[in-house]
């Protein structure tokens, strides 16, 4: 007699920027559990990153956010998919801090632009395919709006506008269906950062210490986040929850004085915080750098008021307990090389 040995369906996770911090954290993650096969997107599958998701059993797919198409296309089929954009890469490129200045825009406005297009372009192809989506099947990184949480005061923190403005404000207005299907993850602090501005994070003084310098204030709490161990895990959990919530990612909630002494504690170094002006923060972050400085230094202003997370209510690591118990969420205790 016949019998269905068939094996049962995998549902299939699409993610975004699998090759770098945040996704390769979620995509390693799903690739442990045997229900779900991965698909990780990336603009080059021969780079070293997309051949070692590879070996692990990812399906990687080439797709660029900057062409719908791709998207549409690497989006058939799939049951979730993880979100993730990167201001800081147009930030940065030479190209296109050509194309702003051609533009007659600051580098910092031109990648919150692209930040948002690649954004839409993200939702709309995700809207194509909501039907098939889980319930809860639209997991996107994203950071608190500082315009609308300042009450219009704050209009440029652009890092944080351009996740806001399309993830949820965007999808909630153009794709109901797809809104109805998504969580919202905050991320906290990445000390695996400090190297882009190594002046204000760890500044080395004369002693042979490390001063911590942020426009922000001492005992500021602020969510913190060692973002290759435990986005996986927190996403994971996430996945088993109902849609519509939003979380702050982060293992460790503290001021950036404590902070700095814990980390100075863990890595048998003396530290120290200092809070400095904002006008300090950019001359820290070196001559051709200012923008970089101005940037951040929005962000720790908004960091003391009215809060890194806007102020909004958004659910933690303790709230995930009873749906994970392998959520071990750590702090980044990244040493200094
Ligand atoms: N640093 C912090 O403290 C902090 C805190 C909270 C939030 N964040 C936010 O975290 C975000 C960065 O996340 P991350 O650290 O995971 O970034 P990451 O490690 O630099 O990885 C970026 C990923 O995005 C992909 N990507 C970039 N442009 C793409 C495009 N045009 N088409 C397709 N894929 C593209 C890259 O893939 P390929 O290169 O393989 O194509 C890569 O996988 C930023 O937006 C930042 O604001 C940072």
């Amino acid at each position: 007699m016949a019998t269905n040995t068939a094996p049962p369906k995998k549902k299939l996770l699409v993610v975004i920027g699998a090759t770098g911090n945040q996704g390769g954290s979620v995509a390693r993650r799903f690739l442990r559990d045997p229900r779900y096969a991965v698909r990780a997107l990336t603009r080059n599958p021969a780079s070293p990153a997309a051949l070692a998701l590879s070996a692990l059993g990812a399906d990687v797919v080439a797709a660029d956010l900057d062409e719908p198409a791709s998207l549409r296309a690497a989006f058939s089929d799939a049951s979730a998919i993880f979100s993730v954009t990167q201001y800081w890469e147009p930030f940065f490129r030479p190209d296109c801090r050509a194309a702003a200045a051609a533009l007659g825009v600051s580098c910092r406005r031109y990648a919150y632009d692209v930040e948002v297009r690649q954004g839409r372009n993200i939702a709309d192809a995700a809207a194509g395919v909501a039907e098939g989506l889980e319930e809860n099947g639209f997991w996107v990184s994203t950071l608190s709006s500082a315009r609308e949480c300042s009450g219009g005061r704050m209009t440029e923190v652009y890092h944080f506008d351009g996740k806001a403005d399309v993830f949820p404000r965007y999808v909630d207005e153009w794709w109901p269906e797809l809104a109805r299907k998504m969580s919202c993850v905050h991320t906290g602090y990445f000390m695996t950062s400090w190297g882009i501005l190594p002046a204000s994070y760890l500044n080395k003084q004369a002693e042979g210490s490390y001063q911590m310098r942020f426009p922000t204030r001492p005992d500021r709490v602020v969510p913190h986040l060692d973002v290759n161990a435990d986005m996986g895990n927190f996403v994971y959990a996430v996945s088993q929850m109902p849609p519509g919530k939003a979380y702050m990612c982060a293992g460790t909630f503290a001021g950036f004085e404590e902070y700095i002494q814990l980390w100075g504690e863990k890595n048998g170094v003396k530290t120290s915080y200092k809070q400095v002006t904002f006008d300090d923060m950019v001359a820290d972050a070196g001559p051709g750098q200012e923008d970089l400085g101005i940037e951040v230094a929005h962000m720790c202003t908004y960091t003391d008021d009215p809060g890194y997370n806007g102020g909004m209510e958004l659910l933690t690591a303790e709230d995930l307990k009873a749906v994970s118990l392998f959520l071990l969420l750590g702090a980044a205790w990244v040493r200094p090389e």
